[in-house]
C-alpha cells in the first residue's frame, strides 16, 4: 500500500528549501505549501495596520482572520497583490517576530493542515515535520552555513534589483536563526525521523535528486 503523499521540508532561511520544495512539487505534480509566506503575510498586515508586534492577543486575532489568497504564484492580502512586498528582508524579520507568538502559530495550524489532500503536498517551513505534520512519511531537514545562505540571499536580492548588504545579511541571518531556534513554541529543529541534508556544497538538482530518490522508494511502490 502506498503512503500518504506528503513531504515536509524544514530548515533555516537561505538553505534553499523554498526552491527545492517548488522543484519537487512541480516534478511530482503535487501542491506546495509555503508556510513562511503565511507568517510574512501576518507580519505585513501587522505593520500596515500599525499594531504592536508584542500585543499577542491582537496579532493572534489578526492571524485567525487572515484575508489571504494564493493564485498562480501570486500572493494577495485583502485582494492586493503583495507578492514582492512579503519578500523583503524587513518582511522576513517581521515574519520571524510574529512567528514567535504561540497564538499566531495556533491560528495558522489548521489552515496549513487543510492543505494536505490526496493530490499530494510538499510543505515548506520550520516546523512542518515536528508540529504541523508529525506523521509525514518523508521529512527533510535542509541546512547550509550562514555565510553560504547570506550569499545566496544577496544574489537573489540583486537579481530582483533590490538593495543588499552582505555583512548585514549575515548578521540578520544569524539573528533570525537565533530567534527561530530558541523560541518556546515550535522552535526550528529537525524532527527525530528527518533526513538531514547540508546543501552548502550541493546544487539544487543534486539536493532535489536525493529527495526524489527517497520519495520514489516510498510513494511508487505499486
Ligand atoms: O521561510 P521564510 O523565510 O519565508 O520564513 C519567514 C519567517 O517565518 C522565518 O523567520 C520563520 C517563520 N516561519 C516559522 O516560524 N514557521 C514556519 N513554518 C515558516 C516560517
Amino acid at each position: 500500500m502506498s503512503c500518504r503523499k506528503l513531504i515536509t521540508i524544514d530548515g533555516p532561511s537561505g538553505s534553499g528549501k523554498g526552491t527545492i520544495a517548488q522543484c519537487l512539487a512541480e516534478k511530482l505534480g503535487w501542491k506546495l505549501l509555503d508556510s513562511g509566506a503565511l507568517y510574512r503575510l501576518v507580519g505585513l498586515d501587522v505593520r500596515n495596520r500599525g499594531l504592536d508586534f508584542e500585543d499577542e492577543a491582537s496579532v493572534g486575532a489578526l492571524a485567525a482572520s487572515l484575508d489571504a489568497r494564493f493564485d498562480k504564484g501570486h500572493v494577495f492580502l485583502h485582494n492586493q497583490d503583495v507578492t514582492n512586498d512579503i519578500r523583503s528582508e524587513s518582511a522576513g524579520n517581521d515574519a520571524s517576530r510574529v512567528a514567535a507568538l504561540p497564538r499566531v502559530r495556533e491560528a495558522l495550524l489548521q489552515w496549513q493542515r487543510d492543505c494536505a489532500t490526496s493530490d499530494g503536498l510538499v510543505a515548506d517551513g520550520r516546523d512542518m515535520g515536528t508540529v504541523v505534520f508529525p506523521d509525514a512519511p518523508l521529512k527533510i531537514f535542509l541546512t547550509a552555513s550562514p555565510e553560504e545562505r547570506a550569499n545566496r540571499r544577496y544574489k537573489q536580492l540583486k537579481e530582483k534589483g533590490m538593495s543588499a548588504n552582505l555583512p548585514r545579511l549575515i548578521e540578520e541571518i544569524r539573528e533570525r536563526d537565533e530567534r527561530d531556534s530558541n523560541r518556546k513554541t515550535a522552535p526550528l529543529r529537525p524532527a527525530e525521523d528527518a533526513i538531514l541534508i547540508d546543501s552548502s556544497a550541493l546544487s539544487i538538482d543534486e539536493v532535489t535528486g536525493k529527495i526524489l530518490e527517497a520519495a520514489d522508494a516510498l510513494f511508487n511502490d505499486e
